[in-house]
């Protein structure tokens, strides 16, 4: 079965989703069928703008380069395009449940529930310091790898 297509979802789309998204990406760049991947956030202030300078750094030390991604915001379509839209936490769960389209298809869940099998949320680093994000990523890593063994 082919990697399925993500959309990855937190708060401000400049931390969490957008790692998850590289990370995705990375690890499914060299399977036959591409899905669609792709991250956006439930809130409005960072639109247009580049991951946090913080989110970049650990993901190029790990070799993998999402400074030319930009946010966004969820959108209606999302629930229809996706074949799973993946929170990071519970509380954007519960919003992005609130978001959903009577016509959504895109199965929706918590991202660790999803790829590992846990009721952790991934936990917002903005204010916190590089080691939380190296803990986001190793998080974010270990799920996503869990995700493409289990579909390759
Ligand atoms: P993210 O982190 O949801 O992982 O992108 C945040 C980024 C920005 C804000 C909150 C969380 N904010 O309040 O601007």
């Amino acid at each position: 079965m082919p990697a399925p297509s993500i959309l990855f979802v937190c708060l401000g789309n400049i931390c969490r989703s957008p790692l998850a998204e590289g990370i995705y990406r990375h690890l499914t760049i060299r399977t036959s069928e591409k899905p669609v991947i792709a991250s956006a956030g439930i809130g409005n202030w960072h639109i247009g703008n580049p991951p946090d300078r913080r989110s970049i750094k650990v993901a190029a030390s790990h070799g993998i380069d999402i400074s030319r991604q930009r946010a966004r915001q969820v959108k209606a379509e999302d629930f229809r395009l996706f074949d799973f839209i993946l929170a990071m936490d519970q509380s954007n769960l519960v919003r992005l449940e609130t978001l959903r389209p009577e016509n959504a298809t895109a199965r929706l869940q918590l991202f660790a529930d999803f790829a590992l099998g846990t009721n952790q949320d991934v936990p917002d680093p903005y204010y916190g310091d590089l080691a939380d994000f190296e803990d986001v990523y190793s998080m974010l890593f270990s799920g996503c790898n869990a995700v493409v063994s289990r579909f390759a």
